[in-house]
Parts: C-alpha cells; structure tokens; sequence
C-alpha cells in the first residue's frame, strides 16, 4: 500500500509554519506495516537518516507520512499531535536525538553533546504530561554521555541504535502486556476503552489495547466499547479505526453514553493507557478518564491501566504533582475545523485528569499484574 506525502500547508487546516520545521520532500514511499497480525501502521520510522512520522491528524482518512530531518520538525510533530500517545512520543523523541548526532559534522563526539542537551530541551518543552517523552531524552542522553570517548562515526551509529532499541524495546513490552493483560478479561467479555492506547500511540500492538489484542489473536469473542473522547477525538479517529483494520468488533459511544452501558450490566472492564503513574499508583491519563474510574466504581467494574514501565514516573510521590497540559480552546469550540460554540465563546481544556489509585483495580506492566498496594509493587517493577 502506498501513502501520499504531502507539502505541509496544502491539506486544510495544517499550519504552513511546519515548512519552517523540517518537512524535508514530497513523494510515496510505502507505509511500514508492524510485524503482527492486527495490519496495524506504524506511527514513527527512521528512513534515509530522517525522523517518518504518521500523520495522526488525518487519520482515518488520509494516511500521510511527514518526513523530518531538524529536531524543531521532530518536536513540532509531537506538539501539534501529528504523533501522540505517551510510548509513541518517547520513541519520536529518541529517534529525534538520534537524529542530531546522525547527521552532526563535528569531529568528535564530545562536540555533539551541546546540540543533543539543545535537542533534549526542545524536544521536552513539546508536551508535558508523558513521561515517556522524558525517559526517553534521558535515556538518550545518558547513552551519549556514555559513549563520549568513542569515535565520532560510532558514536553516531551508536546513538541510532539506542533509538532503535528503545522502539523495539517498546513494542515488547506491549506484547507483554497483552498476555499478561489477556487473562484479566472475562470469557465473551465487553471491554470499554478510551481515548487510543493502541498500536498508533505506541511502537505497535498498544498498552491499553495489547490485552484486547490479544484475546482476539487467541480466537476468543470479545467486544470493545470504545469512548469517542472529546475534544480530539482519539477513540472515534483513531481507536475504532485500528480496531476495525485488526477486525476486532467493537461499538463506538459518546462519552456521556459510559454510564449508560455500564448501568444496563454491559460493561465487563475497562482498560485504559497512562501517560504518567506516580509512584503511590495515580494515574495520570486522556481527559476524562478519572470520570470513567469512579463510574466504574460505582458499578463494581474493574478498571485496569495498562502501561510500560517507561510510563512510571517513580520520582513522583502522587498524582498531583503530574503537570496537566493545557490546550487550545479551539480543540473544544471546533471539530475538525468547524466551529461549534458560539463565536467568542473560551473553552477549557485540560488535556489530562489524575486518577486516584484507589479506584484503580490493577496496573498491566510488562513485568505483569500489579495491585494495591501500589507503593511496593511498582518500586519493585521499576
Ligand atoms: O493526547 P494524547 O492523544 O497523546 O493522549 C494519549 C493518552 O492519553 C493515552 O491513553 C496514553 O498516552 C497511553 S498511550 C499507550
């Protein structure tokens, strides 16, 4: 299958400014489809020493691959959410680092280290709440400091690899997840997701959807609820879209339809992603998921997060020391470029809720199953 490669500025509402971030040519180039079952696409390659990002914007009606090669394109793919989903943006973000010392000119790997510390800077003021977007620059970094007295040709190699790694790294840790998560879903089981925790917003196979997945590559009858989420409809775009390619069965429902099927018993679990997990087990996630968490409480439904311990951010004591970015108004007062409030109206929009971890049933990690206490089992994991 082929996608197009546009010019930036020529699809509506795409801001010409990413011309000055990188977008480096024109043409087809095939799109990489994962190495599983589910036909997924992958969000982000490294090709002809330039960072591929699918452009998530479009999906699912157009599949467009940008292409860039300064880490001010990488950083603005990642901030205006052509790539998104906290494994995914960790991934783009390391391979945005590599980037820099791939194509550096300097002579020796100590003179990179000035450009990486500015790519890690920039790369991490591009959104907030993910923490894999940080372990990643760090892992990066850590990895150059480390290998600062090998020769310059190396040393670039070596930082590509460790992109590599991270990424494959990544898809692992989903597939662990999924069997790990599988068994966690009842026979004929209806599970309600939210927002895309699936093979878009990771390396492939997905967190949140790894389990489900799963239970499908196993021939078992499953069904996914999947909640539209607004404003950026990530759920109606981006999950039903995946899930659909994968052949999973599933209905997708409004936000404020949640309680209406939990009510009426057909609901079995919910699984959701997380971009941040403090260390006391709140979770940090897409807007909206705190609401779900008490509403399946409310119902005595489980409510699993499932993440990769990338997602962990042991530094942190609770939830409220998560930073909750905040986006555009535009997101909530539009759809897709269409205002809907009236003219003048200021919405808010918080992209992000904390929820407590008592309303938490189990944590999926690669490693397996985590329940509360949450303190000592993700110190143990991390
Ligand atoms: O704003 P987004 O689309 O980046 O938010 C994504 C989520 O909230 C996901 O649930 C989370 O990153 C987990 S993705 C495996």
């Amino acid at each position: 299958m082929q996608v197009q490669l546009y010019h930036a500025g020529s699809i509506a509402g795409i801001s010409t400014s990413e011309n000055r971030c990188g977008i480096l040519y024109v043409r087809s180039v095939p799109t990489l489809y994962s190495e599983n079952t589910m036909n997924q696409l992958v969000s982000v390659t490294w090709h002809d020493n330039a960072v591929h990002v699918l452009d998530q914007r479009l999906l699912p009606h157009q599949e467009v691959v940008n292409a860039y090669t300064t880490v001010a394109g990488v950083a603005d793919s990642i901030r205006t959410m052509q790539v998104r989903g906290a494994p995914a943006i960790g991934c783009t973000a390391a391979y945005g680092m590599a980037l820099v010392a791939v194509t550096s000119t300097a002579k020796t790997a100590t003179e990179v280290l000035p450009a990486l510390f500015d790519a890690q800077r920039v790369l991490d003021a591009s959104r907030p709440t993910a923490v894999n977007l940080f372990w990643a620059t760090g892992r990066m970094m850590a990895h150059a400091q480390r290998n600062v007295e090998v020769p310059v040709a190396a040393f670039r190699s070596l930082m590509l690899a460790e992109a590599h790694a991270i990424f494959a790294e990544d898809l692992a840790m989903c597939q662990a997840i999924g069997r790990h998560g599988e068994p966690l879903i009842p026979a004929r089981g209806r599970v309600l997701t939210h927002c895309n925790a699936g093979g878009l917003a990771t390396a492939g196979y997905g967190t949140a959807l790894g389990p489900i997945y799963r239970a499908h590559e196993l021939g078992r009858a499953i069904h996914v609820y999947v909640d539209e989420t607004r404003p950026y409809l990530q759920g109606a775009r981006l999950t039903a879209f995946e899930l659909q390619r994968g052949g999973v069965p599933l209905t997708l429902i409004t936000d404020n339809m949640a309680a209406y099927f939990m009510g009426k018993g057909l609901v079995d679990c919910i699984i959701v992603g997380a971009d941040r997990i403090a260390a006391n087990g709140d979770v940090a996630n897409k807007i909206g998921t705190y609401g779900l968490a008490v509403l399946a409480h409310a119902h005595s439904i489980p409510m699993y997060v499932a993440a990769p311990t990338s997602t962990i951010d042991a530094r942190i004591s609770d939830g409220s020391m998560i930073p909750i970015e905040e986006r555009s108004s535009d997101e909530v007062t539009t759809i897709q470029g269409v205002r809907i409030a009236p003219a003048g109206v200021i919405a808010a929009h918080p992209a992000f809720d904390v929820t407590p971890a008592k309303y938490i049933t189990a944590i999926i990690c690669e490693k397996g199953v985590i329940r509360a206490p949450y303190g000592a089992g993700l110190a143990e994991v991390c």
